[in-house]
């Protein structure tokens, strides 16, 4: 077949085709626009294969060195912006491959001996998404660390803790930051095991079936640096569980930064004033002079609801198809690209943005005293004076009913006035007023005394490192 054969798709499938493609149903069935990003994955998956290919005997030493120089050709233009794509040749890997072919010749047409482009593109998608994987664990951890050292910073800043957002008990700021932290862990632990999945060769499953080539399976898998080899060439070539996977690893990823820009968007607002955002994540109205607005906390917010229709997407598109591979699943590349492009993205900017907050100690402070947060440290105190805890809780509901009425927090009250709800009251109570001191109360693994908080500080450091 000649070149120009070769860029006419209805003839670079075979002679069986009498009537060439209309251009709507090649712009409607071509993916290079898009799977083109796949090419670095794609002549590495090549590149690996042909040098099985050459090792077993199935391919001669010159056309393999020919397939190596024609790819460093490729990668070269490629990289330089100067190469070609074709919407007549419908994908990257077909794109590649003519181009090999015009480079080298027939060693360029030997390539594809024992190999299909599904499992190639299986292959592809899944080299691809590896290396993606990697980056976005470094980035998990650089915005993990971000809000270690604000947590750090902030050991002792007490603001609110809310339950059904209504103030419940004084917490550490420090403390609050590193729930995000854990949450944000587990997201790496949750991608270092998908990498494991992800990280299997389809390569030579090729159509369906496997091939009769002689191929060795295990050396393209260790070449490629893969765990494993897919065991059955019909799921090896079919199945998307992987991409699945990563995206509902990722829409956790965005769903934990959605409820952490939900909260940064609360704690801005003139109601609360917890927080400053800098200025350069936020915009102003063009209305409004006085409006300064957390862009970027509710785009994130925003774009968590874009991820997560890209697992529904891809889990849906895997629902019905029969094995093994059908082109249904050429519909798995944009959502997963966009769900990796966003997921980066917004991984960075948090980062970024974690670092240059501005925390407002005095005013969560306010807020905590606002609230009665240490009604349970009074019903606490009762109960270690013998009451049964029930009976406290009543107790402390009247002091705090009578404190709202005369506008007081519980620690304005005098301790007569205190004793009049329980005698038992003495005046080591004040201390357990306040905030402080409920905090540094709760000095059990997992609380949020500041020594607890250091103490987290130094765990999530040394994992992190
Ligand atoms: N572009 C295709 C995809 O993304 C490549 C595999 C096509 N295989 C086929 N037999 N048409 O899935």
């Amino acid at each position: 077949m000649s070149d120009n054969q070769l860029a006419n798709k209805s003839q670079a499938w075979s002679a069986l085709f009498s009537e060439p493609m209309s251009e709507l149903v090649k712009r409607y069935t071509a993916s290079v626009f898009f799977d083109k990003r796949l090419w670095k994955a794609d002549i590495e998956g090549s590149l690996a294969h042909a040098e099985m290919l050459a090792a077993q005997g199935i391919l001669g030493a010159e056309d393999h060195a020919a397939i190596q120089r024609g790819m460093t050709k490729i990668r070269e233009e490629i990289e330089a912006g100067r190469f070609e794509w074709k919407l007549d040749l419908e994908d990257v890997h077909l794109n590649i491959e003519a181009r090999l072919t015009e480079l080298v010749g027939l060693a360029g047409k030997r390539l594809h001996t024992g190999r299909s482009r599904n499992d190639q593109v299986a292959t592809d998608v899944r080299l691809w998404l590896r290396g993606e994987i990697d980056e976005i664990a470094l980035l998990l951890n650089a915005l993990q660390r971000a809000l270690v050292d604000v947590a750090e910073k902030n050991a002792e800043t007490i603001l609110p803790g809310f339950t059904h957002l209504q103030v419940a008990q004084p917490v550490a700021f420090g403390h609050h930051l590193l729930a995000y932290v854990e949450m944000f862990a587990r997201d790496a632990e949750r991608m270092a095991d998908v990498r494991r999945r992800v990280n299997r060769l389809p390569l030579g499953a090729a159509a369906l079936a496997g091939t009769s080539y002689p191929l060795d399976r295990e050396r393209v898998a260790r070449t490629l640096g893969m765990e494993a080899v897919c065991q059955n060439s019909l799921d090896a070539v079919s199945d998307r569980d992987f991409a699945i996977e990563f995206s509902a690893a990722a829409s956790l990823v965005m769903v934990h930064i959605s409820r952490l820009s939900e909260e940064l968007i609360l704690w801005m607002s003139q109601s609360f004033g917890f927080i400053d955002l800098a200025d350069r994540f936020c915009t102003g109205s063009s209305i409004m002079p006085q409006k300064k607005n957390p862009d970027v906390p509710e785009l994130a917010r925003g774009k968590s609801g874009r991820v997560v229709g890209h697992l529904m997407g891809l889990i849906t598109l895997m629902k019905g198809q029969p094995l093994a591979y059908n082109k249904d699943n050429q519909e798995d590349k944009e959502p997963l690209f966009d769900t990796v492009d966003t997921l980066k993205d917004t991984l960075r900017i948090f980062a970024e943005m974690a670092a240059g907050i501005t925390v407002k100690p005095e005013a969560m402070e306010r807020a905590a005293m606002r609230g009665y947060a240490t009604a349970t440290d009074l019903a606490d105190y009762l109960v270690k004076k013998g009451l049964p805890f029930r009976d406290a809780h009543e107790v402390v509901a009247h002091a705090v009913k009578t404190a709202i009425a005369q506008a007081r927090d519980l620690s304005d009250l005098s301790l007569d006035e205190l004793k009049a709800f329980d005698a038992r009251i003495e005046a080591d109570v004040f201390e357990v007023l306040s905030l402080r001191g409920s905090l540094n109360a709760r000095n059990v693994l997992g609380g949020t005394a500041p020594d607890q908080v250091r103490a987290q500080v130094v765990r999530h450091r040394a994992r992190l490192a």
